[in-house]
């Protein structure tokens, strides 16, 4: 008898048997059918958009490209697709990729439709983003806190996430929170790896996103306590007005942690944290969603599906100057190319 969503050991795993999957793992959120995706009934099938001409995306949570009946052998789970891992999955044997964020034609497939590209390899593509926020409380707990009030939509603002949580047992400082982050997110690990990207491409001036972007205390010290605290994610709209409605609202409140987004020194936010007498932390980036969603999502994929082989691919980004990207005979080539061919004396 089958262990309903378990597939049995021995049984192959199709597209379709992953599909079921997403919709168990997300208490039926998922798009079934084309109905779904059109019909305003699923309330995650939501249209992001700037309101810049044409660069609107829908996203459509489950399956966006690909056979229900392929069969799959090995999935990845990313957090955005991007050319670099359609070209991994192709060269490692992957034949699904579910993505958590949304995937749109060309921009998620190195400018051309996804559809040739994943066609090409047998990748057959699923996307899980709002279906997926929200079913575990672990971003809160690898910050040390345990949610009491969620508000998916502060101040009315769809999106506007906050979070207010009590601090953990063990968890009693800001300096408890850096150190909680420092260690579940290997913090030396990532700088060692940016030590050693430096020491091979011969540059001290390289730097990499996961490195950089670790936790920062931007008001109140290591030492200041840590009880009840109020998580934002300021690139969702949170304003500093929205922080004196939280406190209003939760004046035992002492501290703010920001995460997946950072505020900086002296912003608008920051500064009206300080006058409210809170603590102002910056956890973890948006570079780390891959461990906080990405992992306990691969790690459900795996316990359902037990036969199908899950590889978490996790990006890493480095930034360099000109003067030391590449090989020396990289750069005449590019110097050259540039100017043969792209700066016209016409134009210039
Ligand atoms: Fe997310
Ligand atoms: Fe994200």
């Amino acid at each position: 008898m089958r262990m309903p969503g378990v597939v049995e050991m021995g049984d192959t795993v199709t597209v379709a048997d992953i599909l079921d999957a997403l919709d168990k793992i997300t208490g039926g959120r998922v798009c079934r059918r084309a109905s779904d995706l059109f019909s305003g009934r699923n309330r995650f099938v939501v249209t992001k958009s700037s309101g810049l001409p044409g660069k609107a995306v829908t996203e459509t949570p489950g399956l966006v490209f690909g056979d229900p009946s392929q069969e799959v052998k090995k999935l990845a789970v990313c957090m955005t697709l991007t050319e670099g891992h359609i070209e991994l999955a192709g060269a490692t044997g992957v034949n699904a990729i579910v993505s958590h964020h949304p995937v749109a034609d060309a921009a998620n497939s190195g400018g051309v439709p996804l559809k040739t590209y994943a066609a090409l390899y047998g990748i057959a593509v699923f996307e899980l983003h709002e279906a997926f926020h929200g079913l575990h409380p672990g971003i809160a707990f690898l910050h040390g806190h345990k949610v009491f009030r969620v508000d998916i939509a502060y101040g009315g603002i769809p999106g506007n996430v906050m979070a207010v949580g009590k601090a953990l047992d063990g968890v009693r400082t800001a300096g408890d929170i850096l150190r909680r982050l420092a260690t579940y997110m290997a913090y030396d690990d990532e700088a060692r790896m940016m030590e050693a990207e430096r020491r091979v491409r011969k540059s001290n001036a390289i730097v990499e996103a996961n490195a950089v972007t670790a936790g920062v205390i931007l008001h109140g010290s290591e030492s200041s306590p840590v009880g009840t605290i109020i998580h934002i994610h300021p690139h969702t709209g949170f304003t500093p007005a929205h922080l004196e409605q939280a406190v209003r609202e939760h004046p035992d409140a002492d501290t703010v942690i920001c995460s997946i987004s950072r505020a900086s020194e002296g912003s608008p936010l920051v500064r009206k944290a300080a006058d409210l007498g809170l603590t102002f932390i910056v956890g973890n980036s948006h570079a780390m969603e891959i461990l906080e969603n990405g992992v306990p999502l691969a790690i459900a994929l795996r316990m359902m599906l037990p036969q199908l082989e899950i590889v978490v691919f996790r990006e890493r980004v480095s930034s360099y100057p000109i003067s030391d990207i590449g090989t020396p005979a990289i750069r005449e080539y590019g110097r050259e190319m540039a100017e043969k061919y792209l700066v016209r004396s016409e134009g210039v």
